[in-house]
């Protein structure tokens, strides 16, 4: 712990949150939608063994999760945001405070897109509340492993976007808001539509998740320690040699 900065530690704090919290109620989230499936599908007799409570308690962790998510998602974009600006000479206090703004707004919105009930509220608060993720995601402060503009060159290069943890994890959380804005549908649709909807698009979340899973612990070993940036940031990383 001595080799850490305060910097270091609110870095930290984002996979902390991630392992310990997100992925852990990922597994008891698809463990009871996989019994809700099969209480539903097996035959009568092999399915009544599964207790009836299994698709309330799915869809009650499964809203904490969503929650979470959105959550490890803000501090992810957050803290690299503000550890950043913190050491600029100069900081545009109205882009700060800015910035505060559009965190306090996205959690509001989170907040009364749990407690919303019609269908138009529930549209609005989660279209706002993923309207925040993505201008937090778009500061210039957060890595997006996406393209980045060469200043020297003065040229753009495309990065590995297809293995950015940015990407993935904002699709995740996006489709983590999109369940909590449709769930009352999947009971209220004779058709099963938007029940088929929800197991389509949350198998795609579950993969995104699996690619956090892959990609945060890469982007952990790149990142060096604050006090070890200036010296590792002369390596070059087109032929992965450094200065002696
Ligand atoms: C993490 C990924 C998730 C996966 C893979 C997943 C998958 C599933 C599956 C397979 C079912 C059963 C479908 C069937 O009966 O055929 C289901 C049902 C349901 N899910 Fe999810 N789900 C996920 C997350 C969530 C979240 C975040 C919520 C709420 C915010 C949610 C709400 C519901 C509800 C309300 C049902 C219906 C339960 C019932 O029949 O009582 N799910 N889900
Ligand atoms: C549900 C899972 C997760 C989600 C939704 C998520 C989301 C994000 C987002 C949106 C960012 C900001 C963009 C970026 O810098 O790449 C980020 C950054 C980061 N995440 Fe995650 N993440 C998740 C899990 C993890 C895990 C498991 C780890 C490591 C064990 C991790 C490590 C990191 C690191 C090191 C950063 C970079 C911070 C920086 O640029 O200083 N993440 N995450």
């Amino acid at each position: 712990m001595k080799n850490l900065q305060l910097e270091d530690v609110i870095l930290l704090l984002h996979p902390i949150f991630a392992v310990a919290v997100v992925f852990p109620l990922l597994g008891i989230v698809l463990y009871f939608a996989a019994q809700t499936r099969q209480r539903r599908l097996l035959p009568k007799e092999a399915g009544k063994k599964i207790p009836p409570t299994v698709g309330t308690e799915h869809l009650r962790l499964g809203r904490w999760l969503s929650n979470a998510v959105v959550g490890v998602a803000l501090l992810g974009n957050a803290a690299p945001i503000f550890t950043k600006l913190s050491k600029e000479p100069t900081v545009d206090s109205f882009r700060v405070w800015f910035l505060i703004l559009i965190i306090a707004a996205t959690i509001a919105s989170l907040v009364i897109l749990n407690r919303a009930r019609t269908q138009l509220w529930r549209g609005v608060f989660a279209t706002l509340t993923g309207m925040g993720l993505i201008i937090l995601g778009s500061q210039p402060e957060v890595y997006r492993r996406g393209e980045i503009y060469d200043f020297t060159n003065k040229q753009w290069f495309t990065q590995e976007w297809y293995l950015s943890h940015y990407y993935y994890g904002i699709a995740a959380a996006l489709l983590m808001i999109f369940s909590l804005a449709i769930f009352p549908d999947i009971y209220k649709d004779r058709s099963q539509r938007w029940r088929k909807t929800h197991v389509v698009l949350n198998i795609i979340a579950t993969l995104f998740f699996l690619g956090q899973g892959l990609t945060g612990p890469r982007d952990l070993l790149e990142i060096p320690l604050s006090w070890q940036t200036q010296h590792i940031y002369k390596c070059d990383y087109e032929n992965n040699v450094c200065p002696p």
